[in-house]
């Protein structure tokens, strides 16, 4: 039986959504009240059992870096300002049991490309991707329920949920059969189809459970009209050799690749945020007012 103990974290996205706030600076270093969405990603590998955390990095390589590195000088400034819990949280960032590991992608040629650039340090085992925007809300965690799965049936998981069909052009789209409730097993999958063309309503999150398999199947996968690399084609090949499960995870997805699911998330967070809770929803309760009159 496989374990997984590395997680990849693409981050070089060029962020066009984004633009001008992620201009130098990657869209996962984006707060959510107070913590970049990578950290959220981080902590739900790190619970999932996750123990070396690979990051795919393009511009603004160095504020992630920085981000998970031990920061003595403003550890110092907390420390003599006598400001001890806020030394715990800037410690807390990253466990020290976790290794961090980096790997450049030179050019944004997609996240299919991104993936491939971590090949080395994956060898031949399976791996976690997790998509940092994508920000997933669940207990137990959602990759702690997808390698769950993945322990059980020894197989590449993709956690899926359901979508309007309006809008199967955001999405990768699984073709499958369900086994329960829950789980799919994978036919097909296609990227961005228009919604006449798409095989299901499953579309896949941002986190999957790879088997080193996938790789021989990314390699010749050719860049699209716009030049992109995806990773979708490549999971599609690899449903030839091997099993491909679709996990409709329990809990809540924010897009925060978009500006609508990142000010969601936003207002979300904002009303179980033990400081600004009860102020912020007492605010909103006043503008939701103003709104609606
Ligand atoms: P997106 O499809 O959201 O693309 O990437 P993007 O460039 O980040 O953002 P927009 O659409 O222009 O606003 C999905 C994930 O894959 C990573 C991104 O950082 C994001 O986590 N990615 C994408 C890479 O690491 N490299 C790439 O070449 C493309």
């Amino acid at each position: 039986m496989f374990s997984v103990h590395k997680a990849v974290f693409p981050v070089a996205g060029i962020d066009t959504r984004f633009l001008p706030a992620t201009k130098s600076s990657p869209k996962e270093m984006l707060p959510i009240i107070d913590k970049p969405l990578i950290q959220y990603a981080v902590e739900e590998a790190i619970a999932a059992g996750i123990t070396e955390l690979i990051f795919v990095t393009g511009r603004g390589k160095r504020v992630i870096e920085d981000h998970f590195d031990k920061s003595y000088e403003v550890e110092h400034v907390l420390m003599a300002r006598g400001m001890q819990n806020l030394v715990e949280i800037v410690q807390d960032v990253m466990p020290r049991h976790a290794k961090c590991v980096y790997v450049r992608q030179a050019e944004p040629l997609g996240l299919g490309h991104a993936v491939l650039c971590a090949q080395k340090l994956i060898g031949d085992e399976p791996f976690a991707v997790v998509l940092a925007d994508d920000l997933l809300e669940g207990q137990p965690p959602v990759l702690e329920q997808m390698i769950h799965l993945f322990s059980h049936y020894d197989c590449s998981v993709l956690a899926v949920e359901e979508f309007e069909s309006s809008e199967a052009p955001d999405h990768g789209v699984i073709d499958g059969r369900h086994w329960d409730e829950r789980v799919i097993s994978v036919s097909g999958i296609v990227e961005k189809p228009a919604p006449e063309n798409a095989p299901s309503n499953y579309g896949i999150a941002g986190r999957y459970v790879l088997m080193p398999g996938i790789f021989e199947h990314l390699r010749p996968v050719r860049p699209d009209a716009q030049g992109q690399i995806h990773l979708t084609p490549a999971i599609d090949s690899m449903l030839k050799d091997e099993q491909v499960l679709g996990y409709e995870f329990v809990g809540t997805r924010y897009d925060c690749g978009t500006k609508l699911g990142y000010l969601k998330a936003t207002v979300d967070f904002a009303l179980h945020h033990k400081e600004v809770r009860d102020p912020f929803g007492a605010w909103l309760h006043s503008r939701v007012g103003d709104v609606r009159g």
